[in-house]
């Protein structure tokens, strides 16, 4: 049984190394009434509405399926309107786990540190959000 304590080991060296979890490793299913309480955090620089206004970054809405930095009446930063990137739950929590380290130049800060929060607050975007396809 000597693989056990190094498998251990592994689990937990995961989330220590400072990686961008995906939104899967949540230890719970997401809450979306957590999630709306998260966005809280969000929502001095974003609107989510239809007809939002941007406010220190781009409205949100729609953000699901859509090229990063592609909003034409924002000023994005030059590495997000280079990215290419495509937003999905999974860029979304890259994104937010790791705003600097995962896209350098971006003008966002900060983001939410907890895999849990992540889920929570994805659930919650992908309700009010919709889709832009
Ligand atoms: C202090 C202000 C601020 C806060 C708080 C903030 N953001 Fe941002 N956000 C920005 C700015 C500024 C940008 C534009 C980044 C750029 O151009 O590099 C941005 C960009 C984004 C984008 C890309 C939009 C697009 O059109 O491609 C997403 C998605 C996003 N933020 C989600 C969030 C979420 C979710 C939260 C809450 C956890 C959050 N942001 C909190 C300022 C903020």
């Amino acid at each position: 049984m000597r693989i056990v304590p190094s498998l251990v080991l592994l689990l937990c060296a995961g989330p220590a190394l400072g990686q961008p979890a995906p939104a899967s490793t949540a230890p719970e299913p997401p809450s979306i009434a957590r999630g709306a309480e998260l966005w809280g955090k969000c929502r001095a620089c974003h609107t989510i509405e239809p007809n939002g206004r941007n406010i220190v970054g781009p409205r949100l809405h729609g953000i699901f399926g859509r090229t990063a930095g592609t909003q034409p009446d924002y000023r994005y930063s030059e590495a997000m309107k280079t990215s290419g990137l495509i937003w999905t739950e999974e860029t979304l929590d890259a994104y937010l786990a790791a705003t600097q380290d995962f896209m350098p130049g971006t003008k966002m800060y900060g983001g939410l540190a907890i895999p849990q929060d992540r889920a929570d607050l994805i659930a919650w975007l992908r309700q009010q959000a919709g889709s832009s396809r």
